[in-house]
Formats: structure tokens, C-alpha cells, sequence
């Protein structure tokens, strides 16, 4: 077996049987304001969103995690069945292991096969790979699965930790956006659990970047996730680093912030309904989730996957009733109270909170 693709059920393995979520997402500083009088029928809610050129029922998107194994290509193919009945969007892992062994390619592009042609499916690959390889990697990964986007996976703390690890990280802003300027769908520049800055998704937009997914911390750490998968110094240092990161949070505000017509994924931590109304409310256009999904389908099979989406779906339309709000765009609207340190942290990076407001909600459409 080949180093990425043992790599690949390691992960799954690890994240499935040690505690590899760590920190605080400080969504529990984020208050939103009930409205006894909304004045709207919970009928009238709609949830409904556009993203990469297609309808999604609500504003959900399981993220990218696996392929690469046959284990992968059946957790793939179920991911996709859940996201495609329930008209939410998925991801597949990154797709490196197939570009070294073409024979692994059907372990991604079984989402398209199961999903179906309506499903919004974003391909993976990191940018280690794009710096190697060039822009033309792209396109490849995209055709591989029929793809509607390419998120571009920032992974800086796991490649550090990582014995294997890639440490070469200069000329990727550069690379990214000769990406942006030559593939034909939209790129998608996430982090993987430890958070977007302000001055990264500045720096990204003003290259080009208009799609971001926060990926902060306070869910899955991945250098907590290499401090499992071997011994020695660097793993005693990632368990000290386990919690680095911009917590979820302060990471949608910070992006909102720099990039006020960028679509902005909300992932990293969220776990439950009220985490993703207070992520979309903070100003995400997408809520994503990703060690949930594994974890409901290990637990309680696609029917708990399928069921923990449902009641995704359903908080998302209770939270925008409970304010008020017939749709996300009215959610922007309705104050949102940041308290505590979330408050204090967005403060000292120089946001002004009265500002961020109506900033969150200025430009709509953002993801179509
Ligand atoms: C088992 C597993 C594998 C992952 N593999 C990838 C990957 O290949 N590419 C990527 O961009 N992110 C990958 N991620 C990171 C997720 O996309 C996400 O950013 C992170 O898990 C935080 O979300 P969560 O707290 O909801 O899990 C992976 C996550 C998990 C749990």
C-alpha cells in the first residue's frame, strides 16, 4: 500500500477512536436576539441558497475528508447519498493519493456516481500538490470527478507535525491565483482546522480568491491528529498544539471582514443546529461540518447521517423563525450580539463590531 493511501485510513481510524477535536470555536460568545412577535409563518422560511451554480435545499456542505481507499470509496459514496437527498452540498478528500495511483480515481469520483448530477460537489487537493505540480492539476482533479469546485486545502500545522510532512510553503499565494485565473469552476481556499486570518483571506482575495471555507479551530485539530499517529518529539510538541488555531468564530468575522463579497464556508467545530444559525448569522453564506458526518455514519449508519442532517436543516429554519428572518439574507439583518472574547480577540484585530454589522449582509449571492 502506498504511503498517502495508508495515510488516508490512519486518519479515519484515529479520528474515529481518539479525541481529536480540541480548543473552542467561541460560538458560545455569539448571542442572537429572539423575537416573540416575528411576524412571519414558519412556512413562509426558506432556506433555500444558491452555490456553484446549482440550488441547495439549505446552506449545509459536508467537507471534504476522504478517498484514496476502498473504505474511503464506500464512505464517499455514502456521504453523497445523504448530501444529495437532503439537497446539500459535499467534498471529497484530498485528491492526491489518485494522482500518484490512477487506480484509486473511483474511490473520489464514486460521489458523482452515487450523488447524482444535481449533487454540488467540490474535488481536494493541498497546496503543497498545486506548488509541485502547477495549475494544470486542477483540471485534473475537477474532470476526475465532475466537480462543481476545487477547494484548495491550507494545512501548514499537519505538515509541520507530520514526520512525511511537506515543508515548503513559499509561492503558494502566487500559485493559487494562476489557479483561479485558468480553471474553468470556482476555488474554494480552505484551512483545515486551524483557521482563516484576516490578512490570508485579504491577501487570497486580492488575488483573485472569492470562495473561502474557515475551516477554524475548536473542531478537529489535525496536528492533534498526528500527535496519535507516532511518537517522538514532534508528537509530545502536537499535543501542546493541539488548540493553536483562529477559533470558528473569530475566523467567519475576520474573512467577513476582509472580504466582504467573498462566499464564506463556516466549518470547524460546528456540531450542532445552534452552531451553524450562529455561524450564518455572524455572516457565513455555508455552514460545513465534517468529523460529525464520520462519526454518524460509524455510529448509527446512513440513517443517522441522513437523520443528523434533517435536524440541521430543521434548526437552520427554527433559528431563522426565531428571529424573525424568512430567509438567510434577513438573518444578516437582525443583530447579532458578540460578547466575552470573541468580543475582546475581534476588538484587538482592529473590527469594529457597530461596522461588522451591516457589513455581514452588504453583498448577496455570494456563492452563486
Ligand atoms: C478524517 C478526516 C479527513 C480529512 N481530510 C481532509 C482532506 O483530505 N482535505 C481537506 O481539505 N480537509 C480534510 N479534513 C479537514 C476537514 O475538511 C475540516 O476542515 C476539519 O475536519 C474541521 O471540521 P470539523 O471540525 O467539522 O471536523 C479532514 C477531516 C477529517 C475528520
Amino acid at each position: 500500500m502506498s504511503g498517502t493511501k495508508a495515510r488516508k485510513l490512519d486518519h479515519i481510524r484515529i479520528v474515529l477512536d481518539s479525541h481529536v477535536e480540541a480548543g473552542t470555536t467561541l460560538l458560545d460568545d455569539v448571542y442572537l436576539v429572539h423575537n416573540p412577535l416575528p411576524e412571519i409563518d414558519f412556512g413562509e422560511v426558506d432556506t433555500r441558497t444558491r452555490f456553484c451554480g446549482k440550488t441547495l435545499d439549505a446552506p449545509l456542505m459536508i467537507v471534504g475528508m476522504t478517498g484514496g481507499h476502498e473504505v474511503a470509496e464506500k464512505i464517499n459514496c455514502m456521504l453523497a447519498q445523504a448530501a444529495a437527498e437532503h439537497g446539500i452540498a459535499m467534498g471529497v478528500g484530498s485528491q492526491r493519493a489518485a494522482l500518484e495511483d490512477p487506480s484509486l480515481a473511483k474511490t473520489y469520483s464514486v460521489a458523482r456516481k452515487c450523488g447524482g448530477q444535481e449533487l454540488v460537489l467540490v474535488a481536494n487537493i493541498g497546496g503543497a500538490q498545486l506548488l509541485e505540480k502547477g495549475p494544470a492539476i486542477g483540471e485534473q482533479v475537477v474532470e476526475m470527478i465532475e466537480a462543481d469546485a476545487l477547494a484548495v486545502h491550507l494545512n501548514v500545522g499537519q505538515e509541520i507535525f507530520q514526520p512525511e510532512g511537506d515543508h515548503r510553503f513559499k509561492g503558494l499565494l502566487k500559485a493559487i491565483g494562476e489557479l483561479v485565473e485558468k480553471l474553468s469552476v470556482p476555488v474554494i481556499v480552505k484551512e483545515t482546522g486551524h483557521g482563516m486570518s484576516y490578512d490570508a483571506v485579504y491577501a487570497l482575495r486580492s488575488v483573485g480568491v472569492r470562495f473561502f471555507d474557515v475551516a477554524g479551530s475548536g473542531g478537529t485539530s489535525w496536528i492533534l491528529v498526528e500527535a496519535y499517529r507516532h511518537t517522538g518529539p514532534p508528537s509530545m510538541a502536537a499535543r501542546w498544539f493541539g488548540v493553536w488555531g483562529t477559533p470558528t468564530a473569530l475566523s467567519i468575522i475576520e474573512a467577513r471582514w476582509a472580504a466582504p463579497d467573498a462566499c464564506i464556508v463556516a466549518s470547524g467545530g460546528i456540531r450542532t443546529g445552534l452552531d451553524a444559525v450562529k455561524a450564518l448569522a455572524l455572516g457565513a453564506d455555508l455552514v460545513g461540518f465534517g468529523l460529525p458526518a464520520l462519526e454518524k455514519l460509524a455510529e448509527e449508519g446512513l440513517g443517522g447521517l441522513k437523520n443528523y442532517i434533517a435536524a440541521l436543516k430543521f434548526s437552520i429554519k427554527a433559528g431563522l423563525a426565531l428571529t424573525g428572518a424568512r430567509r438567510v439574507e434577513e438573518l444578516w439583518e437582525k443583530p447579532v450580539v458578540v460578547q466575552g472574547r470573541l468580543r475582546e480577540l475581534a476588538s484587538l484585530k482592529g473590527i469594529k463590531l457597530e461596522y461588522y454589522q451591516s457589513i455581514r449582509g452588504f453583498i448577496h449571492d455570494r456563492c452563486a
